[in-house]
């Protein structure tokens, strides 16, 4: 199997909030409308993804159990496989506000799932399973199984579900361990949500690991390629893997499509 290795020094360190800045910025000068874009898919999802309305009510529930969450003064201890699975200490409500993905950004997916309509979609990072329950609003007949590392948060995420009436299918460990099982089990993905671990080896391991049973035509999102220089140094080598047909950046997230037939295309556009 090929595997891309990192190709500079491996860095975690999280960009400053003014690093983040200047590179929105420059990401704001970069971008094109989805107008100018030729590739006829690319085009087509990209206009979906843009202009299409989330129909508010439909994920209503979800927003009020984020809410809720923002509130929850339970506090728990679990092993944080982001950060060499040392032990933390957090309130529900500090987990709800740093690891939930914000609404905007949860409802460009569910916009991206609702396009996409894949059969079998995994996410990784659970966390306390918002990202998970808009995926599954926006398209309930994916079968979508997503993996969290830290149990505690894992049980939280499964009551959460269930209160808003979905069935979670979380699996339980590291990504490490669980990934490759999660893969032997499945024929092939047709959707992938990569939003957990950001470390530049790690994203590249996940990436080689789904790429390889990804569907034609299948997708894989990437959370915060602009987290860390680590994070931007594996979006930069996954976009120019040749395996990757399109791939699409639009900051909050790096998109990449496998399709035949179709000449090698990077695009660069504010969703
Ligand atoms: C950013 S949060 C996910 C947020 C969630 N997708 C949402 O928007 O609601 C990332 C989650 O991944 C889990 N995680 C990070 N690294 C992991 C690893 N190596 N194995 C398993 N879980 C991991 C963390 O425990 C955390 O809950």
């Amino acid at each position: 199997m090929k595997s891309l290795q990192p190709k500079m020094q491996e860095t975690h360190k999280p960009y400053s909030f003014l690093k983040r800045l200047k590179l929105y910025a420059k990401f704001l000068v970069e971008a094109k409308s989805w107008r100018s874009i030729h590739s006829p898919f690319m085009f087509e999802f990209a206009k979906y993804v843009k202009t299409s309305k989330v129909d508010a009510k439909k994920f209503d529930h979800i927003e009020q159990k984020r809410r809720k969450l923002f509130k929850d003064q339970r506090v728990i201890t679990f092993k944080d496989y982001g950060a060499s699975g040392i032990d933390r200490t957090r309130k529900v409500s500090e987990i709800a506000k740093k690891s939930a993905k914000a609404k905007p950004q949860c409802e460009t997916l569910a916009k991206i799932l609702t396009y996409l309509k894949p059969n079998v979609a995994i996410e990784l990072g659970t966390s306390l399973g918002i990202s998970y329950a808009y995926m599954v609003r926006a398209s309930p007949n994916s079968t979508l199984t997503t993996i969290e590392g830290a149990k505690e948060i894992a049980e939280i995420a499964s009551s959460n579900l269930s209160d808003l009436g979905f069935f979670g299918n979380i699996r339980v460990g590291k990504f490490d361990e669980q990934l490759p099982l999660l893969l032997k089990e499945l024929d092939s993905i047709d959707f992938a949500f990569v939003d957990g671990n950001h470390q530049q080896t790690s994203t590249l391991d996940y990436f080689n690991q789904i790429v390889s049973r990804l569907s034609t035509n299948g997708c894989i999102v990437f959370d915060d390629i602009y987290w860390s220089q680590g994070m931007t140094n594996a979006w930069n080598q996954i976009k120019a893997d040749n395996r990757v047909s399109l791939s699409l950046d639009c900051f909050h997230f790096g998109i990449v499509f496998i399709r035949e037939g179709v000449d090698k295309q990077h695009f660069t556009v504010a969703l």
